[in-house]
């Protein structure tokens, strides 16, 4: 039957919230102030660099340029001693440019939106969104490589990260997370929540599921997935594929589409298939439903002779008086008609784990 593996996207932040309070960092010496310099400061430090490290640059940093101004007043040749050990001397460039340009356009006041702040030299959208939801506590998401590693295995987002199509999604799941959580959230405690997971619990090699306050409705932990996700970058390109495929269930039957010919399963029924969530949702609105009412089904990876494919299926009921109508090489066909019915392999084996009688 369907694989019980729902997030649970109304509670996670606050979930995220209410296990940082307890179980988070709260001593790190960017945390307790409200001062967007001094957590501009951090993030950027932060970007490629440990806590450990960064912790003695930054006190040193802060002593030297202790605010904004001292910083854009400074040469740059001034500042590079303070960042000299940290690596990635771009980052130091940036700042100094940052600082300048806050003193110059924003009266020496950094901006408050997400938006205005992306727009400065070396910020990209997540510090940004840390940044804001530190300082201003603004609801918007962060989205670095620790907290794509909690996304990915929580809501089972399959597909490298670094895929555009992936990213996108997952961009738009930690949008919904905020959107779902009750107004009080606490941003800065979500925030750091996420990261604080992500480099604790929701470790790449060993996570302590058994102590994630988010197990109930992990994708990946449920599923013993934690290994495969987030998932990795295909080292020959075209080796490996993902695609969306949905399950449209209407009255005891399933819509099925017919595979051109020539190509995979050429002149087989399957299941109408998606390069990404966009395009299956996109079908479902025209068909008039609903996809938010559509579950997330445990994936499946298929193996060709020269790729894989990564099946990530979606089941849909329709209610009763909404009929899809068959787009082209679409039809209904009733459960138990699928024995006889011409199917590929994996879609065989995802409608006979639902519906045991059709196989
Ligand atoms: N990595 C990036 N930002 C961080 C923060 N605020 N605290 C800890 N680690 C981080």
């Amino acid at each position: 039957m369907l694989a019980n593996v729902q997030p649970d996207i109304g509670r996670f932040a606050e979930t995220v919230v209410q296990w940082q309070k307890q179980a988070g960092r709260h001593d790190l010496p960017w945390q307790g102030t409200s001062d967007p310099y001094k957590i501009w400061l951090s993030e950027i430090m932060l970007q490629q660099t440990q806590v450990s490290t960064v912790i003695a640059y930054y006190q040193r940093f802060l002593e030297r340029f202790p605010a904004l101004r001292a910083l854009a007043e400074a040469t740059q040749d001034e500042v590079m001693p303070y960042w000299a050990g940290l690596g990635y001397y771009a980052r130091a460039r940036n700042l100094h440019r940052c600082a300048q340009t806050v003193c110059e356009k924003w009266e020496g006041k950094f901006p408050r939106q997400v938006s205005e702040i992306m727009q400065l030299p070396g910020i990209g959208r997540s510090t940004a969104a840390a940044i804001a939801a530190f300082a201003y506590g603004e609801r918007q998401p962060i989205m670095d490589g620790n907290v794509k590693r909690v996304f990915t295995r929580y809501f089972g987002i399959i597909g490298n990260p670094a895929v555009r199509a992936v990213e996108q999604e997952l961009w738009q799941t930690a949008e919904a997370a905020i959107d779902a959580a009750p107004p009080e959230l606490d941003m800065a405690a979500y925030t750091q929540g996420l990261m604080d997971l992500g480099s604790s619990c929701c470790t790449r090699t060993r996570p302590t599921c058994g102590l994630c306050p988010l197990g109930g409705h992990c994708y990946a932990h449920i599923e013993s997935m934690q290994r495969e996700l987030p998932t990795p970058k295909t080292r020959k390109t075209g080796a490996e594929r993902q695609c969306k495929m949905l399950i449209l269930e209407h009255q005891g039957k399933i819509l099925l589409e017919q595979r051109p010919s020539p190509g995979i399963w050429g002149g087989l029924h399957s299941l109408p298939q998606y390069d990404d969530l966009e395009s299956l949702q996109g079908a479902c609105l025209n068909w008039g439903l609903d996809p938010a009412q559509a579950l997330k089904i445990a994936a499946l990876l298929h193996t060709f002779s020269h790729f894989k494919l990564h099946i990530e299926p979606w089941y849909l009921r329709s209610p009763a008086q909404a009929v899809a109508e068959p787009g082209p090489r679409q039809a209904w066909v009733a459960i138990e008609d699928l024995p006889a019915t011409a199917l590929p392999a994996p879609v065989r084996k995802l409608l006979s784990g639902l519906f045991p009688d059709s196989g």
